[in-house]
């Protein structure tokens, strides 16, 4: 018996060690979990600063679309330049690939860090606004 419960002891200690290895140090709040997202999945286009690329990327520093309605912002994330489309003035070479594989909280931290950096500064979008648009625009 003496055995069986050592032998536990270290097995539920070598594999909360595990779990805490997985997840070092899970950021708990929402513009420092976005910055990773952004690092992972928008930096490659949108540049460290989000200043993009001229004529081809656009700076996401003071855009409207990122301090526009939010709605409107969670649906370029979802549907990438298709929607953009009926936008005027649109110049930029590259195109935006939709990043609905992403999940509604990666998205709303990674919008949250955006809205929120490269001298923007604005309200906070919530993981059920993106279920709610997701939902509405079918995907
Ligand atoms: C493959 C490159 C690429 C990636 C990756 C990418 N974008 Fe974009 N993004 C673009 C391009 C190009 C446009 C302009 C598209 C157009 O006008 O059709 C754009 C447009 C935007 C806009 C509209 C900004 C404006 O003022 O016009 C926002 C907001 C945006 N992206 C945010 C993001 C976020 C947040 C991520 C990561 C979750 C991301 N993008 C990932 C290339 C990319």
């Amino acid at each position: 018996m003496k055995k069986i419960a050592g032998l536990l002891f270290i097995l539920t200690g070598a594999l909360s060690l595990f779990a805490f290895q997985m997840n070092p140090k899970a950021p708990s709040k929402t513009i420092d979990r976005g910055k990773i997202v952004y690092n992972n999945y928008c930096l490659s286009c949108h540049m460290p600063n989000g200043e993009g690329v001229p004529r081809m990327t656009p700076s996401l520093s003071k855009s409207k679309y990122v301090l526009g309605q939010k709605p409107n912002l969670i649906e370029i994330i979802l549907l990438g330049s298709e929607a953009l489309a009926n936008e005027p003035n649109r110049t930029f070479k590259n195109l935006m690939a939709p990043l609905d594989n992403l999940t509604d909280l990666e998205i709303a931290d990674a919008l949250n860090y955006v809205r929120n950096s490269f001298g923007n500064k604005t309200t906070f979008i919530y993981s059920k606004e993106v279920k709610s648009v997701r939902l509405k625009v079918g995907i």
